[in-house]
């Protein structure tokens, strides 16, 4: 598995879960009529596809992102729509002026940052006053299983939030890393997710190939992989797997 928890179709596949939730995640930005609009760590660029359909011409899109084949699978979808850009760059210092930009969203990114609090002061310098700024985060945390033994559901949570992912509990400092940065009207939503079958718990969450990765570095012993395996796998076959995870997007304006 990579060291990192996406690939290009991890992107792909939890664009089409998260859908809707990304649809309601561009509303803050309908009143915004000219300028520059990023998405931050846009990833393969499904959402500055998806912003600049809505926005429509007066306002170009650009994805930020300091992975450049990602940014390249951005290039190939947007195919030359004249209010798209893609540009590589750290979150941490990105190429826009003080007070240039007209709105900021940012999603699943803040929980890669070694240093998200860089990040949000950086979105602040580029944004102009009372434009708006919206991030969208895993609450990590709180993925439940519903069948496998609560205690190897611990150490999946343990592994995810403080080993695999660098800040694994980003859902919620939000509000916080916002406060910090001098952010007003700070809003705060939150969207509970249910996967009903394990291949989708695989194809969402990489559920199997977290415990497997666990299992490897002998996080988890053999036997508590067979036994949270099989338990996950009777209940999928018997139709009652279930588990669950929340999605948080937080809103505010500069
Ligand atoms: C889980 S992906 C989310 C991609 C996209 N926002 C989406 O929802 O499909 C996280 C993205 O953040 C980018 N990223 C992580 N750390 C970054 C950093 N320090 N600066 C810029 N981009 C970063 C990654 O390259 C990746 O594309």
């Amino acid at each position: 598995m990579s060291d990192k928890h996406y690939n290009a179709s991890y992107l792909e596949d939890t664009g089409r879960f998260l859908k809707e939730l990304k649809e309601y995640s561009y509303s803050a930005f309908k009143e915004v009529a000219s300028g520059n609009v990023i998405d931050l760590g846009c990833g393969i660029g499904l959402d500055v596809i998806g912003l600049s359909k809505m926005l429509g011409d007066g306002v170009k899109v650009i994805g930020v992102d300091h992975d450049q084949l990602l940014l390249d699978k951005g290039k190939e979808s947007a195919n030359g729509s004249p209010n798209v850009e893609f540009m590589l760059s750290e979150a941490t210092k990105i190429p826009f002026e003080d007070g240039s930009v007209s709105g900021v969203r940012a999603e699943r990114l803040i929980q890669h940052l070694k240093e998200p609090e860089a990040v949000f002061a950086e979105i602040n310098r580029a944004l102009n006053p009372g434009s708006p700024v919206v991030i969208v985060e895993t609450d990590w945390p709180n993925l439940t299983f519903y069948n496998g033994p609560t205690a190897v559901e611990r150490k999946i949570n343990r592994y995810l939030t403080e080993v695999k992912i660098n800040n694994g509990t980003a859902a919620r400092k939000l509000t916080a890393y916002l406060e910090q940065s001098s952010f007003s009207n700070i809003r705060i939503e939150v969207f509970p997710f249910v996967l009903k079958k394990l291949a989708d718990a695989n194809q969402y969450l990489w559920t199997g190939a977290i415990i497997e990765e666990m299992k490897a570095k002998q996080e988890l012993s053999s036997e508590e992989y067979d036994s949270f395996l099989s338990a996950l796998t009777n209940a999928d076959s018997n139709g009652y797997f279930s588990c669950s995870i929340n999605l948080v997007v937080a809103s505010a304006t500069k």
